[in-house]
């Protein structure tokens, strides 16, 4: 139930109007609450409550949960209707919508359709993600086949650290991810009747930490687990890798003075020979060097480094090399775009985000290894309560071992929906729709006398600025923002005030281009 903040004092008042035009139902306490939904909706009536209480249950009944999961579809299906009509930066002030929360929780429970029509005030405070206006960060994009599998997934309720606690989570997800190594055209060792394979991690973050502890463990012979980080191991990784790299240095106890920030080319790429050096200064000055981080896509502007060169010096060195293709791991699907990955045969660990750039909702990324015995010997743990005899013939994959935490979801089910709904044509097909909207945003920019092209233009995102200065880009990208038809970020390159304009969310289609656009040749009008 809600409140309110001005209504809080005002006992007479039930009913306020939103800016959005919805009325909802407020309470200020618990009994009102019970009164207004009945009155309101009338469907938890009083037989349905003595039937309850004789019962001795409070749960919701399968018949229940029928209707109240068909107006939850209705209400997503029509939320993606109207999305467009809402800012896509939320506007609230922080603490707005606490404060039109109840202060303490429900004595007794409230009818279903009440919650559900609750959920129309979160959405000032929604920042619409699945928007086709959203140009943001990266795209985080979803679909209406992974909603479903979600579902599902939350319907078995299924928890599959280990095959024996659900063999079809396991082997679905095995499955999904050969195809998916497939689909992309990764190396053969990622696939899981090789020594290597896949496997589903919440996000790009967890794989980094994963590669990186697997990478030093075999790099310390199983000492560091042992004994803890000496302080000698050392890792590298581009100025422009992401932030997810340094904070898996600092989990895994390595010490961010031991993390090389290597030099980029003015695309923005790792230089392969300052990696090269740093590489043979620290062996001379007695570290061990034990994990490279290439990226392909990074997030600040796109670039790939070059995965062949680094790879040859990672092999003559014995360097584990981990590939973060977070976002843009998703072109492969493309053969004409696989370019992005040449060299790859190098890495020992790779892994893309499915909730990125392939309509698969938050959470997915699919993290390969191409010896995944050395990824277990990093994280398994058995106590005696797991152990189990499928576990002990070694004819199955035990998935908990391949992660941070022991309990996982059954992710695989949306994967699967999405590939088996789009099939990889269909994926195909949109990819190739949002590089080619990315590209043609670039050559207008190109074209412009008053934007210039900060970047190369990589597949589906483009780094540009005015060329009025970096304050005109700041007082620019409020004023796009602040007006809520369509959301960019930015960031910073060569020190420089930097506009992102990432072409990815599931329904961008080409007017969504072509209108931002307009949008932000018109707001330039008012900050130079
Ligand atoms: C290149 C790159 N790596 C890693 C990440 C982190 O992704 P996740 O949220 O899945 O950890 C991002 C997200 O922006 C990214 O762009």
């Amino acid at each position: 139930m809600f409140c309110h903040p001005e209504e809080r004092s005002d006992e007479g008042s039930s009913r306020r109007l939103l800016a959005g035009g919805q009325i909802p139902r407020f309470a200020r306490d618990d009994s009102r609450a019970l009164f207004l939904s009945a009155v309101s909706f009338g469907h938890r009536n009083r037989e349905e409550e003595r039937a309850m209480s004789q019962k001795q249950s409070y749960h919701m009944t399968p018949e229940e949960f029928r209707r109240h999961g068909h107006a939850v579809v209705d209400w997503i299906a029509d939320y993606h209707r109207r999305i467009e009509s809402f800012p896509v930066l939320s506007r609230v002030a922080p603490g707005e919508i606490r404060a039109i929360l109840p202060a303490s929780p429900p004595e007794h429970g409230e009818p279903f359709e009440t919650m559900l029509s609750d959920v129309e005030n979160l959405l000032p405070g929604i920042t619409h993600w699945q928007s086709p206006n959203f140009f943001a960060y990266f795209p985080s994009n979803a679909s209406f086949p992974s909603m479903l599998g979600e579902l599902l997934s939350a319907g078995l309720g299924v928890q599959g650290m280990l095959w024996a606690t659900s063999p079809a989570c396991t082997e679905l997800e095995t499955h999904v991810l050969d195809w998916l190594g497939k689909m992309l055209g990764l190396p053969e060792k990622f696939q899981s009747a090789s020594s290597g394979g896949g496997v589903i991690q919440d996000t790009a973050s967890s794989s980094a930490l994963c590669a990186l502890l697997a990478a030093r463990e075999r790099s310390t012979g199983g000492k560091s687990n042992e004994q803890g980080c000496d302080g000698r191991l050392t890792a590298y990784t581009s100025t422009q890798a992401h932030s997810s790299i340094e904070k898996a240095i600092r989990v895994a106890g390595l010490g961010v003075a031991n993390l090389r920030s290597i030099e980029v080319n003015a695309d923005f790429a790792m230089r392969p020979e300052a990696l090269a050096r740093n590489i043979s200064e620290d062996r001379r000055a007695g570290k061990t060097p034990c994990f490279v981080t290439a990226t392909v896509g990074t997030t600040s502007s796109g670039a790939i480094d070059p995965l062949r060169e680094i790879g040859r010096i990672c092999r003559e060195e014995g360097i584990w090399l981990h590939v973060d293709a977070a976002m843009m791991g998703t072109a492969a699907l493309c053969p004409e775009l696989r370019w992005i990955q040449e060299g790859l045969e190098a890495a020992d660990s790779y892994c893309f985000n499915p909730h990125k750039w392939m309509f698969t909702n938050f959470d997915c990324d699919c993290f390969y290894v191409s010896d995944r015995a050395a990824l277990i010997r990093a994280l398994s743990v058995l106590p005696e309560y797991l152990r189990n005899r499928a576990t002990e013939s070694g004819a199955v994959i035990d998935y908990r071992d391949w992660q941070i935490p022991l309990g996982r979801r059954f992710r695989a089910l949306k994967l699967w929906f999405v590939v088996r709904h789009y099939g990889i044509e269909g994926l195909r097909h949109h990819v190739r729709r949002h590089v080619e909207l990315a590209q043609r945003f670039a050559r207008w920019i190109e074209e412009s006398q008053r934007f210039e092209l900060a970047a190369p233009a990589s597949l589906n995102l483009v780094c540009f600025r005015h060329t009025s200065g970096d304050s005109a880009n700041e007082r620019l990208l409020e004023k796009l923002n602040s007006g809520g038809r369509i959301y960019l970020t930015h960031t910073k390159l060569d020190g420089r005030y930097t506009l992102r304009f990432c072409v990815g969310q599931a329904q961008t289609e080409e007017q969504h281009v072509e209108e931002a656009w307009k949008r932000i040749r018109e707001a330039a009008e008012t900050v130079s």
